[in-house]
């Protein structure tokens, strides 16, 4: 695997690619990897000749007081399971090479970066949205993998992708949890072993909502009010939000119908977790 720091340097490998006629898959990634990370990789494997991936805790993402500083990194161990998992180029920038002094341009994506995560972060998607249109252009791939666990960061860089006329498929990657339900994340190394406990009422709120689907309910409302009631009963968890969204707009919706995100977003002692429910 080659790991490349210079944009410059990663522009000219992936275009020899392309000229080569070698389809490119981009996987992005902040590091701390974990499976969750890798089944992007294998997903790209399946549908690309080469799979490129990066690595960039992406500052402008974060807020002031948010845990840019604390952000779990794992570059020589990450570079392990990236190289088992057969990644030809690796991009894991400096920040000073994604944000030379003087930068000064960044992507919003109205209305859509406003809401779920958006709301609770403000500033948070342009962070996301301005650092994945600057991988795109770097690496111009055919497809590109993020995951569902995500989904309102999915919304957000769909909407751009059609905007900017990137021409590009965005794959959506189903989430990947530990065997007791807690999706992975690279936050969940923040967690200590009571939390870790307190942290699975989010699965479950999730879990009790589709069961109620399954059984028919539909009306947003009830369906909420069922999570919620697990959520605050939990010890240790203070929600950040919970709420029935359409996929694409992340605008509420008074009828849970096939194709509408339950999201959950809350805090477990000082880290904020997500979780969402794409309803089948
Ligand atoms: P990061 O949190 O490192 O996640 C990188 C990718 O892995 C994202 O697409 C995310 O949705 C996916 N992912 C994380 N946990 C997952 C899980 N349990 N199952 C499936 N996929 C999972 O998301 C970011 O980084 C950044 O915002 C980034 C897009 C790299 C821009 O900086």
């Amino acid at each position: 695997m080659k790991i490349v720091k210079s944009v410059v340097e990663m522009q000219v490998i992936c275009r020899e690619l392309r000229t080569q006629g070698l389809s490119i898959g981009l996987v992005p990634t902040m590091g701390a990897l974990h499976k969750g990370h890798l089944s992007l990789v294998q997903r790209a494997h399946s549908e690309c000749k080469t799979v490129v991936a990066s690595i960039f805790v992406n500052p402008l993402q974060f807020a002031p007081g948010e845990d840019f500083a604390q952000y779990p990194r794992t570059f020589e161990e990450d570079c392990k399971q990236l190289e088992t998992e057969e990644v030809a180029v690796l991009f894991a920038p400096e920040a000073s090479e994604m944000y030379p002094g003087g930068a000064v341009t960044t992507v919003t994506v109205s209305g859509i970066g406003d809401r779920l995560d958006g709301a609770s972060r403000p500033g948070h998607f342009t962070g996301v949205a301005t650092v994945v249109a600057k991988l795109f252009h770097i690496v111009v791939p055919h497809r590109a993998y993020f995951g569902q666990k995500d989904a309102a960061q999915i919304a957000v860089l769909r909407q751009m992708v059609q905007d900017l006329n990137f021409g590009l498929e965005l794959v959506s990657c189903p989430i990947v949890r530990d065997a007791d339900g807690l999706a992975l994340s690279s936050r969940n190394r923040y967690l200590s072993v009571p939390e870790r406990e307190q942290a699975l009422s989010l699965h479950r709120a999730l879990a009790e909502i589709e069961q109620s689907i399954a059984q028919g309910e539909r009306r947003s409302s009830t369906l909420l009010d069922i999570g919620r009631n697990i959520l605050e009963a939990a010890k240790g968890i203070k929600v950040d939000y919970l709420a029935a969204v359409d996929s694409g707009s992340l605008l509420p919706v008074t009828s849970v119908e096939r194709g509408v995100l339950v999201a959950a977003a809350a805090y477990v002692g000082h880290t904020r977790l997500i979780d969402n429910l794409l309803v089948a």
